[in-house]
């Protein structure tokens, strides 16, 4: 397998840009091709079943433009799909809950984590389970925020609406004395501002996506396949629906100029 070839990176929408710009950061050299399932997002309301249909067909998808590597950029899917896809798939497929369990498991101090994720994350357990394998002392506090992700896909990120509806999400786990807050949804990331303002300064903000990219790259770097060419934003960004609006939206947050985005049929990639 050839180290120049693409990294495949996908979430229902948006929220894995999150992940994509943490990666173009940490791995410069390496050349991204984003896939966002917005037409069917969200994932966090849907069963394991279906969300591993969907995971499955995008995997294809993403095959189809010869990636050396999958970072699913999605906690729903890595939760519901990513033991399932690795069995099936023969190419190096990275989760985003393991690396963020990781890093909230490093930042404790008192071991009590708050995790903020969608309904089908919160409900699998898995940061629990993930973070009682790391160490029987930390105590995991989940809270399920259906309505983030679509405020985030219609852009209501600085708004008075996703601050209150912030707010009651949040101030339940603040009384669970927690020190540390996983954003346990690629999605919630786009809403640090507001969610900082709720917690206040004391308690530290976990965005698994940095822990994700190091694990890539160490990944890549076991296998000898990282990338050593010289990119110029040559990354390429596809979807089930509406590629215009992704466009726009990818531009507000990406650190390089998406020119084309590409609506695909995905259903297509049984
Ligand atoms: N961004 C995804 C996650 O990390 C999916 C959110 C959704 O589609 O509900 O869980």
């Amino acid at each position: 397998m050839s180290c120049d070839l693409p990294i495949g990176v996908f979430d229902s929408g948006v929220g894995g840009l999150t992940v994509a710009k943490e990666i173009m950061k940490q791995l410069p050299s390496e050349q991204i091709i984003y896939f966002g399932d917005t037409a069917r997002v969200p994932y966090g309301s849907k069963s394991k079943e279906t969300v591993t249909m969907y995971s499955r067909q995008i995997i294809r998808f993403l095959l189809t433009k010869d990636v050396k590597a999958i970072v699913i950029a999605c906690n729903t899917a890595t939760a519901f799909a990513l033991d399932t896809v690795k069995e099936e798939f023969n190419i190096p497929i990275i989760g985003v809950v393991k690396p963020g369990a990781k890093a909230a498991a490093k930042t404790t101090k008192n071991g009590k984590i708050g995790v903020i994720g969608t309904q089908g994350t919160i409900a699998s357990g898995i940061y629990n389970d993930v973070l009682s394998g790391i160490s029987e002392n930390l105590h995991v506090y989940g809270k399920a925020c259906p309505l983030f992700v679509p405020l985030v896909e219609e852009g209501w990120i600085d708004d008075p609406v996703t601050r209150e509806v912030a707010a009651r999400y949040i101030n339940e786990l603040m009384e669970k004395d927690i020190d540390t807050l996983v954003m346990g949804c690629t999605h919630y990331p786009l809403l640090r501002q507001v969610i900082r303002q709720i917690v206040g300064s004391e308690i530290d903000l976990v965005n698994p996506a940095y822990e994700t990219a190091r694990t890539l790259r160490m990944e890549l770097m076991d296998r000898g396949l990282t990338s050593d060419s010289k990119r110029t934003c040559d990354h390429m960004f596809f979807v089930s629906d509406g590629a215009e609006k992704f466009r726009n939206f990818a531009n507000t947050i990406l650190p390089c100029e998406i020119i084309e985005t590409k609506d695909v049929n995905i259903k297509t990639f049984e």
